[in-house]
């Protein structure tokens, strides 16, 4: 058998440059403020920091719209800083992950400058250009090339007027999206990941990599009900090309670089079947990719701002299901949190009576899957969501769009604002909260977005010499998987999945034997598991008692133990 990649034992840490440290009082996050805080990763123990886009953007997307490739953006610093901040994480034995944002750029990149320019410059081809819909003039409604919607509502089409043509934008209409069928344009893209690995980073994590092969006969999509837009996900979600676009970056880019880097490619909408192709060894495509069913399950009719409640066996059918399927090929990514999603303990957790055992138990449950666990800036906190009073308060341009677009359809503002208030992704963005003082320790100025209320008890201060604390947590379960190989290479087996409180699995690697068991419920359960585990066999907890009868466990209401048996 050969060696597992180091990767299988490693957590990542996500780092939102905007919200995470500010070092020079300007309120915005910085490369300066990362680099001071680098410690804390270091006490917490990960292994790999990912780095949201620092490049020169107009930030109209916070980043994930990009100008240049090879420069940082002034707002966070220079290349020297960044260099700094590279060197600092290698000191502390940890790698430095990057955003790729490749299936589009800013409106604001040379190449978009260019290819608008006119209809016959050489880089037209770089984006998606097309002429309005037959029988239709430019600008009329409904005259879009195809009728598909933006992920970031209205169509997926913009008419530039000076060419009198339109193009692509999957998001907003500030990031046009790129045409990979054009070898030049892969061509650039490989070379600047080349010219960043030689800089010395250690991988990517791919920003909605299966969206970049479109089907170039751009179909018009199923009706999705908003009017007269389409859903264009099947002629552009895991296109045509997609496995031979990655296989070609594989042998450009990473290819005789040796096994230390990383490579993740975000997924929406990818199935496990595709995820197997992706992160198979052999095909030489990515190492893992993050999928998305178990943060879809809570989305209701209406979609992501119509929530419903989380159902506890659905979650456990969606992740174990994913479990199976890559348990002999390919390799998952573990996540409840990144930049995108509302804050897990408020998700699907307790914010208020049971905060500390509800943040725990999540992560407990998580992280003891078999996969790469990452954690996203303040999960290690329990930080929650923020109480948002009006739309004023929001930044996010998914948020600002959805709000405008849906009160101008006719919806009541109020039920709006209920859906941002709990999906919206400036939940993720409220600066990390590091002490109790004014601005949480983010910033000596004003933060761009303002810091949570509660970090006046919610802090890192309070939580370092807390034994009890969810950063302790974190930390021990991050310790669990360096110290023990089971929790890396065990095979995973679901217990009780038709329980709708309690989530319980067991990991065995030879004669090594660990069982998780929680209960995500504010009420005590009983839970039946076989073997007679003995609260000798406890490894970690987060409540003080623990009390086993024969097969029996009762567990108070949000507790999680880890018992082992080697
Ligand atoms: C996914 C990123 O995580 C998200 O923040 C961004 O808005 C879109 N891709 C577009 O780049």
């Amino acid at each position: 058998m050969t060696e597992a990649p180091w990767w299988t034992s490693a957590v990542v840490y996500q780092v939102y440059p905007r919200s995470f440290a500010d070092s020079d009082g300007d309120g915005i996050g910085d490369l300066g403020g990362i680099t001071a805080r680098l410690d804390h990763l270091a006490r917490l123990g990960v292994d790999v920091v990912w780095l949201s886009p620092v490049y020169a953007s107009p930030q109209a997307d916070n980043g994930y719209d990009i100008s240049d490739y090879q420069a940082v953006d002034p707002v966070f610093g220079t290349l020297e800083d960044f260099d700094r901040l590279l060197a600092e994480v290698h000191a502390r034995g940890m790698k430095l992950v990057m955003d790729l944002v490749v299936n589009h750029t800013s409106d604001e990149h040379p190449w978009f400058a260019e290819s608008r320019s006119s209809r016959d410059n050489p880089k037209r081809d770089w984006y998606w250009w097309r002429p309005a819909r037959d029988g239709f003039g430019p600008g009329e409604p409904g005259a879009e090339p195809t009728n598909w919607e933006s992920f970031f509502s209205g169509p997926a089409w913009t008419l530039d007027e000076a060419t009198g043509e339109y193009y692509l934008h999957l998001f907003d209409r500030k990031q046009p999206d790129l045409n990979w069928e054009n070898p030049e344009v892969r061509q650039a893209v490989h070379a600047m990941m080349r010219w960043w690995l030689d800089r010395g980073v250690d991988g990517f994590r791919m920003d909605v990599i299966n969206l970049i092969s479109k089907d170039p006969a751009l179909p018009d999509g199923a009706p999705t009900g908003r009017g007269a837009l389409g859903d264009g996900f099947p002629h552009y979600g895991t296109g045509p090309r997609i496995h031979e676009f990655l296989q070609e970056m594989h042998r450009e880019v990473f290819e005789g670089r040796g096994g230390g880097l990383l490579t993740v490619g975000e997924m929406p909408g990818v199935t496990w079947e595709q995820a197997r192709l992706f992160t198979d060894p052999a095909r030489r495509e990515l190492d893992m990719v993050f999928q998305f069913e178990h943060v879809s399950l809570d989305h209701g009719p209406g979609g992501k701002f119509d929530p419903k409640p989380l159902g506890l066996r659905d979650l456990k059918a969606s992740l174990g299901h994913w479990q199976t399927a890559l348990a002999d090929t390919g390799w998952n990514s573990l996540y409840w949190n990144n930049h995108d999603q509302p804050r897990v303990v408020s998700r699907f957790g307790d914010d208020g009576e049971h905060w500390r055992e509800s943040a725990t138990a999540l992560a407990t449950v998580l992280h003891l899957h078999r996969g790469t666990p990452y954690v996203y800036q303040g999960e290690e906190l329990g930080m929650t969501n923020a109480p948002f009073a009006s739309i004023e308060d929001m930044h996010d341009v998914e948020s600002l769009n959805h709000y405008r677009q849906a009160v101008a359809a006719g919806a009541e503002p109020e039920a709006v604002l209920r859906g941002l208030r709990a999906m919206g992704r400036d939940n993720a963005r409220t600066p990390v909260q590091w002490d109790a003082s004014h601005a949480a320790g983010f910033t000596t100025g004003t933060p761009w977005m303002p810091v949570n209320p509660n970090h006046t008890w919610l802090n890192a201060q309070a939580q370092y010499d807390d034994p009890e604390s969810v950063f302790h947590h974190y930390r021990q379960l991050i310790e669990l998987r360096h110290t023990h190989p089971v929790v890396a290479l065990g095979d995973f087996r679901m217990l009780l999945p038709d329980d709708p409180h309690v989530y319980a699995y067991q990991r065995t690697l030879e004669g090594t034997r660990l069982l998780v068991v929680a209960n995500l419920s504010g009420q005590e359960r009983i839970a039946t598991v076989e073997g007679d585990w003995s609260p000798t066999d406890l490894v970690l907890s987060n409540v003080e008692s623990v009390h086993t009868k024969d097969d029996h466990i009762t567990l108070q209401p949000w507790a999680a133990h880890v018992f082992l048996r080697q």
